[in-house]
């Protein structure tokens, strides 16, 4: 089971999307996709039709009581989505009182990989949409995965907060055996743009090894899927961006795969 979780200190950069159209992509190849909402906001929750003032039960049961988690309740947090091969964990509102605890709370920063442990033989991939801050959240979400995928926006602005987000990584794989590894996607991308094309530039100058080969353009096919709860490859499987993504997750996988024969 491969754990990828989605995270970067600013909003907005096209989280939620990356997890949304990355798992459509693994789903319709016949993969089994665990989604984790990890995002007080539960845009990715809302995304499949659920409302995150409604749930009774969601992710933030994981770090509920003593923090105890066992095959049975994580099993009774799965919901359906509109693909019958996406399963999904959803967040309520409930997970903003868990933000404003301290970052790497004692014994809560693994709950998440905790709960994983017991879906090991169900699913093929796990994506995690982690919130906009760093807090407990965040660090079960990186603590959880074995690789994390990093959405920028090729603007200026951006590039400020992804200095931001590697300092976070790099305070976090001080205290990891196995370091993690990410992968920058650059997102919103507008070839007419000089902000666009300079700040593309600048994430190669800067993170040569880190970037993705493969830009995610603006397309507001993105935004039509979002609104129906469809993934975006099962409502337009030929857009631009979608094809974008598909790039991203071929080369995503020729990481696992070389990882594996390691
Ligand atoms: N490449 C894109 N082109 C056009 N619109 C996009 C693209 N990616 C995402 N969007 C749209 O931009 C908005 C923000 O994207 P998304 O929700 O994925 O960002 P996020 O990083 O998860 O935001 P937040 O921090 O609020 O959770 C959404 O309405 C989404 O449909
Ligand atoms: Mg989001």
């Amino acid at each position: 089971m491969q754990v990828w979780a989605v995270a970067n200190q600013k909003g907005g950069v096209g989280k939620t999307t990356t997890v949304v159209t990355l798992a459509g992509l693994l789903a319709e190849v016949g993969y089994r996709v665990l989604l984790i909402d990890l995002d007080p906001h539960g845009s990715l929750t809302s995304y499949f039709g659920y409302d995150p003032d409604e749930l009774d039960n969601s992710v933030y049961d994981l770090f509920a009581g003593d923090g105890a988690v066992d095959a049975a309740l994580v099993n009774s947090l799965l919901k359906s989505s509109s693909h019958e091969k996406i399963t999904l964990i959803p967040a309520s509102t409930a997970l903003a009182t868990l933000e404003r605890k301290a970052v790497g709370q004692e014994g809560m920063g693994l709950q998440i990989a905790k709960a994983l442990r017991h879906v090991r033989q169900q699913y093929d991939f796990v994506l995690i949409d982690s919130p906009p801050v760093l807090g407990v959240l965040m660090v079960n979400a990186l603590a959880a995965c074995q690789q994390l995928l990093v959405p920028v926006q090729t603007e200026f602005l951006a590039l400020k907060g992804l200095e931001r987000m590697v300092r976070t990584i790099n305070m976090i794989n001080r205290a990891r055996q196995r370091k993690l590894s990410f992968t920058i996607i650059p997102t919103f991308y507008d070839r007419r743009t000089q902000a666009s094309v300079q700040s593309l530039r600048e994430l190669h100058n800067r993170y040569a090894e880190n970037i993705s080969s493969a830009v995610i353009p603006v397309d507001t096919k993105f935004r039509n899927a979002s609104i129906k709860g469809l993934v975006p490859s099962s409502m337009d499987s030929g857009s631009r961006g979608v094809h974008a993504y598909a790039r991203l997750l071929r080369s995503l996988m020729e990481a696992v795969d070389a990882e594996v024969v390691v």
